[in-house]
């Protein structure tokens, strides 16, 4: 149903065009820093997003030509074609042209993703055709004003990065930003983002939507901390508000799929299996317990299948998931936050160490560095097994996936502290946490 190539959301429309736009911000920030070490960078800077878009498809171009390649190699069929179950062995699949071919299979697995939600407002209809369901992918980029609604990552990371490109871009958010991340990083990550350009308009719900004369859309929404309701005209709006699983036009009621009843998506045990014991679902489209949605997804998708050998098959541990939210400041996180430790373990039972370091990078530039913020948590008692990491700064993502591996292993406080850093890095600011929340003591590293 959807014009991609192989590869589904990540490959088309999530991951990797997102993190590929959000190096294309900060490759602007990085000519402005470019300056202060001596390159004769001459000002204004101009984006220009169709140059960037062209060669971002065509990377995705090689990745979709590359996945098939990969079908053709391991000799599976591929059929560019929707699917649905005719009965618990059948699928139908039925090409654009309406060509239908009936599967029988004896096991069968589903991994038909999520798809964006739009607000079920009675007047959002009338803009669908200007709403854009996923990573914006506009041929030329004219709009001036964004109104981005959500405070997920992904609506995040799609404020950062269009804020980096020099776009008026507006955050609307109902409640707390990142759902489900610890507090303190979550809101080091936005008030980066404020201080960097994005506007927030906080604790607002929109309430209309209307089309001006001139194209722009009239926004109304309702300002709960003031108890009023406000207005504002933007070229552009942005839904980010989560993302529904497509279990819908399946049939899968027929065949006897059990359903989550809120989330609606596919319920799984640990081996992937529905309620139908030769039915598997994979990806965003399937839900074990109450995992954390994102990493409940990558988790899931890594997670060997039932008909692989056992050597291969591994049980996921949600919390050794470790995840990045590629913010203009980043933020990557391994295991608990500071509330569910709390929560799981007691105040009393854990200690937390944490850092406001100053990436070396920073200091020419003069950059500011007040979000840049280490925290770990660990349990209290004896050898203080670390419950959880977490990181603000850059290249998060990057220094978190190695830590990972030791707390997946069981690393404890001691061990981290025998841990030798790599002079000079950011990820060695992680091996000298030293300042306990819990006595008082500033936390801003000062000196090499
Ligand atoms: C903007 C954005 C940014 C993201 N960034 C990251 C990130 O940085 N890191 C990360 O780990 N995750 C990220 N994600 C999440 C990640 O993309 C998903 O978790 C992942 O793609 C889920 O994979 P999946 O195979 O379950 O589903 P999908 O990737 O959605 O694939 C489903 C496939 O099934 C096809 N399909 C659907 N219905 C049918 C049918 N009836 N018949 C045949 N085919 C069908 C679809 O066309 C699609 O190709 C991001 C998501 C978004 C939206
Ligand atoms: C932007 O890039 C496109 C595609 O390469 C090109 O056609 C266009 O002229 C460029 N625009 C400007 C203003 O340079």
């Amino acid at each position: 149903g959807t014009s991609w190539g192989l590869g589904g959301t990540c490959v088309n429309v999530g991951c990797i065009p997102k993190k590929l736009m959000h190096y294309a911000a900060l490759l602007g920030g990085a000519l402005g820093d470019a300056r202060h070490y001596g390159w004769d960078v001459a000002p204004p800077e101009q984006h220009n997003w169709t140059y960037m878009a062209e060669g971002i498809q065509n990377h995705i171009k090689s990745l979709n030509w590359g996945h098939r390649v990969q079908l053709q190699d391991r000799k599976i069929r591929y059929l560019n074609a929707q699917g649905s179950f005719l009965d618990e062995h059948v699928v139908r699949s039925v090409t654009k042209a309406g060509k239908e071919i009936d599967i029988m299979a004896e096991h069968i697995m589903v991994a038909r993703g999520a798809r964006p939600a739009l607000q079920p407002s009675p007047r959002a209809s009338d803009h669908e055709g200007r709403l854009e369901p996923r990573v914006p992918w506009l041929k030329r980029c004219l709009f001036l004003s964004r109104l981005v609604v959500g405070a997920s990552y992904v609506a995040l990371e799609c404020a950062g990065f269009l804020t980096g490109f020099g776009l008026d871009t507006t955050v609307m958010m109902r409640s707390i930003p990142l759902r489900g991340f610890d507090q303190q990083m979550a809101h080091l990550v936005t008030d980066y983002m404020e201080s960097h350009g994005t506007k927030f308009l906080k604790k607002c719900i929109v309430k209309k939507l209307e089309k001006l004369k001139d194209n722009q859309i009239q926004v109304t929404w309702e300002n709960r901390e003031l108890d009023k309701e406000e207005m504002g005209t933007f070229d552009t709006v942005l839904w980010a508000i989560g993302r529904v699983p497509e279990t819908s036009n399946l049939n899968l009621e027929k065949v006897g799929v059990e359903l989550h009843p809120t989330t609606q998506k596919i319920v799984v045990d640990a081996k992937e299996m529905t309620s139908v014991p030769h039915i598997y679902a994979i990806g965003d489209i399937s839900q074990e317990g109450e995992e954390r949605p994102t990493t409940a997804a990558i988790g899931s998708a890594r997670r060997a299948p039932p008909s692989l050998p056992p050597a291969v098959s591994w049980t996921l541990i949600p919390l050794q998931v470790p995840t990045t939210v590629f913010t203009p400041l980043e933020y990557a996180c391994v295991g608990l936050s500071e509330e569910e430790a709390e929560q799981r373990h007691g105040l009393d039972h854990i200690e937390v160490y944490h850092a406001y370091y100053k990436p070396l990078e920073f200091t020419v530039t003069e950059r500011d560095a007040s979000q840049c913020y280490i925290k770990m948590v660990c349990l209290r008692e004896k050898d203080q097994r670390i419950l959880g990491l977490h990181f603000v700064g850059p290249n998060a993502g990057e220094v978190i996936q190695g830590f990972a591996l030791g707390i997946r292993c069981g690393a404890t406080y001691s061990d981290l502290m025998k841990t030798v850093g790599i002079h000079p890095t950011c990820a060695e600011e992680v091996t000298k946490l030293k300042i306990t929340k819990r006595s008082g003591l500033s936390a801003v590293i000062t000196g090499c």
